[in-house]
């Protein structure tokens, strides 16, 4: 791999529900870089794999979707919408069945080696920049980059977070629904189990990576982490 171009990557890792994404989205924004999140291409390879019936799941058919993906999918960066042939798909990607399939999608061996040669490519795009997250960038895909960035939040709070999307009806302080919490916690921490005990591309903390809770309000969390890339950068 060029190491030269490598420089431009911020590799950000960092389990399900720890708020990377949006955290990545508006610290590239206020950097002027371009915002990569690799889950979506695991959620689009699935979408489009579910549209094919009878799918073989060979290195040619899983390399033809790629290609296909790489020609049609894009990010709107104003609005932060994924594009498929300039259309929203928003919906397709961000339901649980696409989020089912997509974690079974990241288990095989031909997606996960695709992939890597499109983040690559995509990574050295922009001269400003790119802040890619995911989970095994600093491990796999770019263990040259820039600076690498975990980014970690307690399965607690991940819960709490979670309450208001699955129990909208609920009112008040998640603490007083000790029974809902507990199923959401242990939801969370199998999932966490999953992601970290898988044999492909397991998410673990690079050991040169930067741990960085994400527990802050937003707009300080956003401003914290564009301090720090500003000053690691500055050193280089
Ligand atoms: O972050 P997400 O939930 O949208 O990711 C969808 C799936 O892709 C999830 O099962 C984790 C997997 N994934 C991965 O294995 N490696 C990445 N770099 C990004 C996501």
């Amino acid at each position: 791999m060029n190491q030269k171009k490598d420089t431009f990557v911020i590799a950000v890792d960092g389990p399900s529900g720890s708020g990377k994404s949006s955290l990545c989205r508006e610290t590239a924004r206020r950097l002027g870089m371009t915002h990569i999140n690799t889950g979506s291409y695991y959620r689009v390879i699935a979408w489009q794999i579910s549209l094919r019936p009878g799918f073989s799941w060979t290195q040619e058919e899983v390399q033809s979707v790629c290609h296909e993906i790489e020609e049609k999918f894009h990010w709107d960066s104003t609005t932060g919408n994924p594009l498929w042939e300039g259309q929203i798909c928003l919906k397709q990607l961000n339901s649980e069945r696409m989020g089912k399939l997509a974690s079974q999608a990241a288990q095989n061996t031909h997606v996960r080696q695709a992939l890597k040669e499109v983040f690559r490519r995509h990574g050295c795009m922009d001269p400003h920049g790119t802040i890619m997250e995911g989970r095994d960038i600093g491990t796999e895909i770019f263990p040259g980059a820039a600076l690498k960035i975990y980014v970690d939040l307690s399965a607690k709070v991940r819960a709490e977070r979670r309450f208001r999307d699955e129990y909208p009806h609920l009112e008040g302080n998640p603490d007083n629904y000790p029974l809902e919490l507990e199923s959401l916690l242990t939801k969370i921490e199998q999932r966490d189990m999953r992601d970290s005990e898988r044999d492909v591309a397991p998410l673990i903390k690079a050991e040169d990576a930067l741990l960085f809770q994400n527990d802050k309000p937003f707009r300080e969390s956003a401003a914290n982490l564009v301090e720090i890339i500003k000053s690691s950068l500055s050193k280089k």
